[in-house]
């Protein structure tokens, strides 16, 4: 198991400072939502996941907007949970899954 020490991992933030989602953060600069993909489902434990916010069209940033993520400069619209196209079949926004790990959202690094 590895820790947030490990440099293959990238914290992105501390869990106890997020309460809402889809929860805006910036990685490099870049815009992301964090989200978690089962939250209708109560008493399950929560999968986390960080969602770019840069639509794939033409690169509007996206906004959340009741369960979804909308883009405004074509509206383009995606699932907030998962970051699919809920009106572009086969599209989706980049999303690569969150740890939990010592009370801190952890990217792992790709290898
Ligand atoms: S840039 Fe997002 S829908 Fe066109």
């Amino acid at each position: 198991m590895s820790s947030i020490s490990d440099p293959s991992s990238r914290v992105i933030g501390k869990v106890e400072d997020y309460n809402q989602f889809p929860a805006a953060v910036n990685v490099d600069n870049d815009p992301y939502f964090i989200v978690h993909s089962n939250s209708r489902a109560k008493g399950e434990t929560p999968v986390y996941k960080l969602v770019s916010a840069i639509c794939p069209h033409a690169g509007g940033t996206v906004r959340p907007l009741e369960d979804e993520l909308i883009c405004p400069l074509h509206y383009w619209s995606f699932d907030a949970s998962t970051g699919e196209s809920t009106n572009v079949p086969g599209e989706q926004l980049d999303c690569q899954p969150l740890a939990i790990q010592d009370g801190y959202f952890v990217l792992q690094a790709s290898s």
